[in-house]
């Protein structure tokens, strides 16, 4: 886990980033690397940035490079299987890509090809795109920009718009969404989120739901843009302050990428309600009732599960079944909300049951065949 030491006074935001990524790119390259031969890995915006720790163990490339050895020794060691595993970090900025590619050569090497490109991501676009054109590579980009410039959807497009490929990019909606308002960043929005007219969508919707809807067309983007099937996100609080600082949002075209992504998201969420509540009551416990003690982000728990349970509503809008697969990836879309809520609410629900394929299964689960069936 990282270490929470680095991050304190004021970056713990990165600490909760850095937490979903270690959980989730471990568990990839297991999963990824037990059916694939090669996996490539795209840090586009590695820095170091702000890191505090020596050995750069508190950036977003020393924890990815850890996790991808990690999984690929259990893979040896467990599966007998030893795919190819690349990672490609790029840096634009000449003093950080100075510490990045002695970090890199200085390290030794276990296993993972490393290559570390200075310059623009966006300029680099077509020749990681040559790394990694071939059909047995499955790729996983990182995309941590510290803005929304430098981002093109339509010029990354070409690169992750692949069946085997997932992406994770930090959306910084707090940003995003007080720009929305101001004409002359028009041209930027239209650029990164690759479609017109999306500015203004964001800046009439409601002030206070204006983070939620830069996060929705994000990910409309990445479907409609780059093809991605499914897309989910992990909710990163302000340090300081009440409300969101960012989104890190992922697309996937396997409900198996959501799944893994949501337990990665529960474990940052988890600790980031530790975070909060350790903040705002320090070491002593509140002289309050139980309920007060209950998860810091309760109320965008809430929030979020309406709006999950409310899109499940939807698919049966005219319909009488459905997939559970689908069912699970409309509600788990919507980040914070877990699997196990979704089964509660839907055995619950007046209407609708599960029709389970196999014997004495009394739980639904993707990628089984399970439907989730109205009546009337
Ligand atoms: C938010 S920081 C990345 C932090 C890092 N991913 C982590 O979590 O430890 C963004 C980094 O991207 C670099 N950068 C900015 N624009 C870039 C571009 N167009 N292409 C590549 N890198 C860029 C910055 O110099 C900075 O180091």
């Amino acid at each position: 886990m990282p270490d929470l030491e680095h991050y304190k006074g004021g970056r713990e935001q990165g600490y909760i980033k850095h937490a979903l990524i270690e959980k989730y790119l471990e568990r990839f390259t297991i999963k990824i690397g037990s059916k694939w031969d090669e996996i490539a890995f795209i840090d586009a915006f590695a820095g170091p940035w702000g890191a505090k720790s020596e050995d750069l163990s508190d950036t977003s490339f020393g924890i990815a490079l850890h996790r991808l050895e990690r999984g690929l020794k259990v893979l040896q060691m467990v599966h007998g299987r030893s795919p190819r595993i690349r990672a490609f970090l790029i840096e634009k900025d000449l003093d950080a890509f100075g510490r990045l590619d002695a970090f890199v050569k200085e390290r030794p090497s276990k296993g993972i090809e490393v290559q570390c490109f200075p310059g623009e991501f966006e300029v680099l676009v077509s020749r990681l795109g040559e790394s990694v054109k071939s059909d047995r590579c499955f790729l996983f980009s990182l995309i941590d920009p510290k803005g929304w410039t430098g981002l093109s959807m339509k010029v990354m497009a070409p690169l992750i718009r692949r069946r085997s490929s997932e992406v994770l990019v930090n959306v910084m909606t707090d940003f995003v969404r007080r720009f929305a308002t101001v004409d002359l960043c028009r041209e930027s929005y239209e650029d990164f989120f690759g479609r017109p007219g999306v500015r203004k969508i964001i800046a009439d919707a409601p002030a206070d739901e204006r983070q939620d809807v830069v996060v929705r067309e994000y990910c409309r983007s990445l479907r409609e843009l780059c093809e991605f099937q499914h897309v989910s996100s992990c909710v990163v609080l302000q340090p300081d302050k009440k409300g969101v600082k960012y989104f890190m949002v992922f697309a996937t075209n396997n409900p198996m990428g959501i799944k893994v992504f949501k337990e990665a998201e529960a474990h940052a969420a988890a600790l980031q309600d530790e975070l909060k509540f350790a903040k705002e009551y320090g070491d002593q416990l509140p002289l309050l009732p139980c309920e007060a003690v209950a998860p810091v982000s309760e109320a965008l728990r809430q929030k979020y599960r309406r709006l999950a349970f409310g899109r499940v509503e939807e698919v049966f809008r005219g319909r009488v079944e459905a997939s559970y697969d689908e069912v699970f990836c409309k509600a788990l879309a919507i980040p914070l909300v877990t699997e196990t809520e979704l089964i509660s609410w839907l055995e619950a629900h007046p209407k609708l049951s599960f029709n389970l394929i196999g014997k004495r299964r009394q739980k639904p689960g993707i990628l089984k065949g399970d439907r989730v069936v109205k009546s009337h």
